[in-house]
């Protein structure tokens, strides 16, 4: 293969800047969406549509008929997180760059590197004996919600042999990764007023309730000091990880000193110190502060105590805990912890569901041998701190959902110089090249 015309035709993708959750970008959604459509009929697809298309479509293909063969749905998403902040970027996040063998954009490698990567390891295979389904959404960078209402009407579309996402990583250079589980999410605002309008801090301070100091205290109440999160019930439902698992994660390559060092470049961790770093990057809730917004924040100084402030926050979940009971518990914990002079409200935004897969379908053993023979190992099983909603739904067919990837660890996903290694790339190709033609075996 020609990896210099690839390399190309990825940077044609990469270019376009399918940011979801910015309506400034709407169009340049579209125009990935039309980008992917292109390929797939490339492909020999024919049935391709964009569905749902009043917002960001989900780009659905149907591989040629090839009978009796297993059927394969492929699960990617064509949609970014926005490139802010700009000035931190080497080169621009919609001018894909390659530096020393790695390609830098946004999206190179979350995820339409991945979905790139899929689509040509079938253009690689010649026509695998397998029956491909395409299901390439725009909306996984805010919750999916077009795809979930596309799943609940037609929830054929997800009725195959097996299900692959490609939007994870190894978990090591030279480690490649599948995953059992995935995080859920609850990401909310919690505002807090305190006063029916802003107040001269001279005239009242001393003796008037302040909106920021009353949401940071609630805040630190919400969760401690020693990382354990203060919401009633919260760690009821979390199903702690198995001794298999356990032990097959203090075999991994993870060194906690050097993720500290390389990866989160802060001079210490923080979290339940009881726990392992994996366990808690993968088994345990979170509890985020995203923003805090409200108050005088211009340049210069007014002395004004202000009547009202908003924090953007969100949880991480585990198995087995449910996002709409969570969503109870913290608004539960909010109201409990905040003192009764001050209207405290939680605006859920949007969630998802934990998710988790059992690895012991017969599916997981062609990856396997997918990835021994071309990278010379196989994957190691892994959890994931990320989330992607609509993975229980794409399991709720039956199938059984392989989540793999070719990002490393490194990857720097949504932050400034995202990049993408070659190499991963080039390898990754032959891995799921190799992997449709053992399903088709
Ligand atoms: N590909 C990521 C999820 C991911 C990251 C999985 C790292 C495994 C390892 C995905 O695109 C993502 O960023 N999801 C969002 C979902 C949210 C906006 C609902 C996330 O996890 O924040
Ligand atoms: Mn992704
Ligand atoms: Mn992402």
């Amino acid at each position: 293969m020609d990896n210099d015309r690839l390399l190309r035709e990825l940077s044609e993708f990469l270019r376009i800047p399918s940011i979801s959750t910015l309506p400034a970008n709407d169009q340049d959604c579209r125009r990935a969406a039309e980008w992917v459509a292109a390929e797939l009929r490339r492909l020999g697809c024919s049935d391709v549509q964009l569905l749902a298309s009043e917002t960001h479509p989900v780009v659905w293909g149907v591989g040629p008929e090839v009978p009796g063969a297993p059927t394969l749905v492929l699960y990617g998403h064509y949609d970014v997180q926005p490139p802010d902040p700009l000035d931190e970027w080497t080169t621009p996040p919609f001018e894909p760059t390659v530096r020393d063998g790695k390609l830098y954009a946004r999206g190179s490698a979350d995820d339409k590197g991945q979905v790139f990567c899929l689509l040509r390891a079938i253009e690689a295979a010649g026509h695998p004996r397998v029956n491909l389904r395409f299901l390439i959404e725009g909306e996984e960078e805010h919750g999916s919600r077009v795809l979930f209402e596309l799943l609940k009407k037609e929830p054929h579309r997800v009725k195959a042999d097996a299900v692959l996402v490609a939007d994870m990583a190894y978990v090591a250079p030279g480690w490649p990764a599948v995953y059992s589980a995935l995080r859920g999410l609850c990401y909310a605002e919690i505002s807090v007023r305190t006063s029916k309008t802003d107040l001269h801090s001279g005239e009242y301070g001393g003796a008037a309730p302040n909106a920021h100091e009353e949401l940071a205290r609630l805040l630190g109440r919400l969760k401690g000091p020693d990382g354990k999160i203060n919401i009633p019930g919260l760690y009821q439902a979390v199903k702690p990880p198995t001794r298999q698992e356990l032990a097959s994660w203090r075999r991994l390559p993870f060194k906690e000193k050097a993720f500290l060092e390389k990866q989160v470049q802060a001079k210490a961790l923080t979290g339940l110190k009881k726990y392992s770093v994996l366990e808690r990057l993968w088994a345990l809730p979170t509890f985020e502060i995203h923003g805090i917004m409200g108050g005088f924040t211009g340049a210069g100084a007014k002395t004004v105590i202000p009547a009202q402030a908003t924090a953007k926050v969100s949880l991480r979940l585990v198995p087995n805990q449910k996002m709409k009971t969570v969503e109870k518990q913290l608004r539960a914990a909010v109201k409990k912890l905040a003192p009764k002079y001050v209207d405290a409200t939680v605006t859920f935004l949007h969630g998802a569901d934990p998710a988790q897969m059992k690895l012991s379908h017969p599916v997981f053993k062609k990856l396997d041998q997918a990835f021994k023979e071309v990278v010379g190992r196989s994957p190691v099983p892994a959890r994931a701190g990320g989330s992607i909603p609509i993975v229980p739904a794409l399991a709720s067919g039956g199938a059984p959902v392989v989540m793999t990837g070719i990002g490393l660890p490194d990857d720097r996903l949504h932050a400034p110089n995202e990049k993408l290694d070659l190499k991963q790339l080039w390898d990754g190709i032959k891995v799921f090249r190799r992997f449709y033609e053992l399903l088709g075996e």
